[in-house]
């Protein structure tokens, strides 16, 4: 089992169960967590989920923590700049969190600047103050942290120094709030050629992939570089 986690987020990919199937199939592995479009979920078995929302009951089209613990899920991605692109705001990312939290899952927080700009600690400051609003330090303990900047998604990866730097800063953003720092993940153009450059570092415990992982050849070498970190 690879020490340091990936995290598959294929987003609205790919187009049939049957593709879903041979993708699952190629990069399903211990201490990998693939989060599939939900209507695969079922049929997958996967073990991570693209988004949630907070509670079941009257809400066209949502899906409930519960549904995703019932089908066996424990990763949920939260606070994806796509998703905070249409509309999602650091109020609903908030609910999404406790309730993940509340159902016993782990959410994984994803937190990143818009633009390469000096902005940033700004941006971290107040994603990660409002996403985290009364929500207990046991509980902030239990939330998985990614950086990922918004302007290295599906473009080029962000250079490792500029990722370190913005782990410290989030770190001591956490520091602050709750009085511990947590290891964190990387997303933003990870792929097979930069993969161990990130993971080497020992205080980024893994990567989320987007493009990277609808490529099965791709995946499964970024599985194989994970592994033997
Ligand atoms: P990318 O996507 O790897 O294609 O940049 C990452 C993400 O959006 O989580």
């Amino acid at each position: 089992m690879p020490h340091k986690l990936l995290i598959a987020n294929w987003k609205a990919n790919p187009e049939s169960p049957e593709e879903a199937r041979a993708l699952f199939e190629a990069e399903n592995n211990p201490g990998v967590i693939i989060c599939p479009p939900a209507v695969y979920l079922e049929e997958l078995h996967a073990n991570g989920a693209q988004d949630v929302f907070w509670e079941g009951g009257a809400h066209t089209g949502e899906v409930s923590p519960e549904m995703l613990k019932e089908l066996g899920v424990t990763h949920v991605l939260v606070g994806h700049s796509e998703r905070r692109a249409i509309g999602e705001t650091d109020e609903q990312i908030n609910q999404k969190l406790k309730a993940l939290l509340n159902a016993g899952m782990t959410p994984v927080l994803l937190i990143g600047e818009p633009e390469k700009s000096a902005a940033r600690s700004d941006y971290l400051i107040d994603q990660l103050t409002r996403d985290l609003e009364g929500v207990s330090a046991d509980g902030a303990a239990k939330i998985m942290f990614c950086y990922e900047p918004v302007w290295a998604i599906g473009t080029h990866a962000a250079n490792l120094d500029d990722v370190v730097s913005a782990i410290h800063e989030m770190q001591s953003i956490l520091d602050k709030m709750y009085g511990f720092k947590p290891s964190m993940l990387y997303g933003g153009s990870v792929n097979e050629k930069n993969l161990a450059d990130f993971l080497n570092h020992p205080e980024i415990s893994g990567a989320v992939v987007g493009g990277a992982s609808l490529k099965a050849e791709e995946f499964k070498n970024m599985i194989e570089i994970a592994t033997k970190l």
